[in-house]
């Protein structure tokens, strides 16, 4: 509890008054929705107590509090990765530190290579639900009762209620959106051919490296939560070109801004709504 008590002291005293609702976490290449925050406060991960970030090109590590289209957000801008062998600690302590300071809400973006042909690139998918293939959860370790239980369910761990309202948005808005099921695995190299015809015969709609931790952790602590992915790639053996990095990012970036006006919208909807 202390780090995350030392972490949600600082942003609270940062913080000018302001007492964010909507926890943000962004992923590869989709910093930019954090770029019209208003009234932005940016705090570095340097100075928050348990923050830490791996240097993966696309991660920014600051937390920005502001105002999206009125909502009063935290947003991480940039996040730990298992890939980097980073403990788990420093996935648990941002999000438990979104919770701590006031948020109830948690939207997730990132990156995804898809594992269906009729899931382009650029192409938006709601998380439904996910697979855990990184061998790992985050709530390993010594039981912390402070903040959920030892066994928690993770059944409607993507929030029904926001899933629909998400859906409804998207059709108003004319932003193609369609749900499916995203399977994380823990990185960093891209999956085989194999692996991407397993997965998708698994039920897997989508492949990432991020999200499935932050999402455990959140709904162990009893935030609602919402997660988008923008498909930026095919998966292995699904196309001629084998996936890399930089048109990874390319392709977040272009599909990044549907995602950005849906989200500005959905936020500025959940505002008037509660
Ligand atoms: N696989 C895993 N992670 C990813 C991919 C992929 O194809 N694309 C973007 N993140």
């Amino acid at each position: 509890m202390h780090e995350i008590e030392r972490a949600a002291t600082v942003v609270t005293a940062l913080a000018k008054g302001l007492r964010p609702r909507v926890g943000l976490i962004l992923g590869s290449g989709l910093g930019g929705i954090a770029d019209a925050i208003e009234g932005a406060v940016s705090i570095g991960y340097g100075e928050l107590p348990g923050f830490t970030v791996g240097k993966v090109s696309g991660h920014a590590g600051r937390l920005i509090l502001g105002r999206l289209a009125g909502m009063p957000v935290a947003c991480l801008s940039g996040r730990a990765h298992l890939y980097e062998g980073t403990p788990v600690q420093a996935i648990r302590v941002p999000v438990r530190t979104l919770k701590k300071i006031g948020c109830d809400t948690l939207i997730v973006t990132n990156a995804a290579g898809a594992c269906r042909r009729d899931l382009a690139p650029g192409s938006l998918m709601l998380i439904a639900d996910h697979i855990n293939m990184t061998g790992m959860s985050p709530l390993v370790g010594p039981d912390d009762g402070a903040f959920g239980p030892r066994f928690p369910s993770l059944e409607g761990a993507y929030d029904p209620a926001l899933r629909a309202r998400l859906l409804d948005l998207a059709r108003r808005m004319d932003v193609p959106l369609r749900e499916g099921v995203y399977l994380a695995c823990l990185g960093p190299n891209y999956e085989t051919p194999a692996e991407i015809r397993a997965f998708a015969s698994l039920g897997a709609d989508a492949v990432g490296m991020s999200t499935v931790p932050e999402v455990i952790v959140a709904r162990h602590c009893g935030l609602r939560v919402a997660a988008v992915s923008v498909i930026t790639n095919a998966g292995a053996g699904l196309s001629e070109t084998p996936v890399a990095h930089d048109r990874v990012l390319d392709v977040a970036a272009e599909g990044g801004a549907h995602l950005a006006r849906l989200l500005t919208v959905f936020l500025a909807e959940l505002m008037t709504a509660s």
